[in-house]
């Protein structure tokens, strides 16, 4: 049996669309490979870019990697809610993905043999406009059915990625995705980098980890970005604590609040107002300072 399945993709014309689809970096992908730009030697081998004094060169602003022409979709789990009982169905997800790649919002998507739905579903999922047209009249109330139900399986394996060196949290992974920052892995001082440049120059992020001090956290951002010119370094802060010790180092990392430490900051804060007006002989507990 075929373990993968070859999509064809046919124009009339010239004038189409594909779209270029990024992806993060996988995990076993290193820092310099990430950062660093590149070059060809004289034998045309592709070596890392320096200037006149022999140092490395930083590259421009990356979107991420292109999408590659594999794929990993799986087949719908057989539980899956998703699952029609259509023999032929197709998992939403494929058809998101090319969607995503040959349309854009609002363009016009037709499957003339659209069976139990599956691109009318990913279409509306999408914002595009879809015709969908079948033979079979079970065919036509099922993807009928399933526009007005929109149900679209998630798949763990595309979500977390198959990636053995995955090595983030989900809660680190979902830090890095809310700021705009791509995750990078193998590296105990640089948890990420933002997607956009600051003053040219890539912006790594670490996020202090469960037993870090905040300090510890940012000799090591400091350490992973010795040498590279940064303009900004962000750490993440999760943890309230104190600060343990002096600095034998310069450091001008930008320390920002994870967004629960700040929301525990506010309740305590919010309590500590209560407490007091309460203390001072309040009469009403909901006054907040
Ligand atoms: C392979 S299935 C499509 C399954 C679909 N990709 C999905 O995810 O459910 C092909 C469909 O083409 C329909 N079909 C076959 N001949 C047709 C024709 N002449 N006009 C319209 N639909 C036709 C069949 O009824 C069947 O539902």
């Amino acid at each position: 049996m075929n373990a993968h399945q070859v999509i064809f993709f046919y124009s009339k014309t010239q004038d189409f669309k594909f779209n270029t689809l990024y992806t993060d970096y996988s995990a076993t992908t290193n820092l310099d490979q990430i950062l660093q730009d590149r070059e060809r030697n004289e034998n045309g081998k592709s070596v890392y870019k320096k200037d006149e004094n022999g140092n490395v060169i930083l590259g421009k602003e990356k979107k991420g990697v292109p999408l590659s022409d594999v794929w990993e979709i799986p087949y719908l789990n057989p539980k899956a809610k998703e699952r029609t009982g259509y023999p032929t169905q197709k998992p939403v997800l494929l058809l998101n993905q090319i969607l995503n790649i040959v349309t854009d919002e609002g363009d016009l998507v037709v499957d003339p043999f659209c069976g139990s739905g599956t691109t009318c579903v990913s279409a509306k999922s999408l914002k595009r406009e879809f015709i969908g047209i079948d033979i079979s009249q079970d065919a036509v109330e099922l993807a009928n059915s399933r526009l007005e139900e929109m149900i679209i399986s998630e798949s763990n394996l595309l979500n977390k990625g198959t990636n053995e060196y995955q090595e983030k949290t989900e809660k680190e992974l979902a830090i890095l995705q809310n700021i705009n920052a791509f995750p990078v892995q193998r590296n105990s001082g640089i948890d990420g980098f933002l997607k956009d440049h600051f003053e040219g120059m890539p912006v790594p992020v670490k996020i202090q980890g469960e037993y870090e001090t905040v300090e510890d956290a940012i000799e090591k951002l400091e350490k992973a970005s010795y040498g590279k010119d940064y303009k900004m370094k962000i750490l993440i802060q999760t943890r309230e604590t104190g600060i343990s010790r002096l600095f034998g180092f310069e450091s001008d990392v930008t320390i920002v609040k994870s967004l629960e430490l700040q929301t525990r900051d506010l309740l305590k804060k919010n309590n500590e107002g209560i407490t007091s007006v309460l203390q001072n002989g309040g009469f009403s507990a909901s006054i907040k300072v």
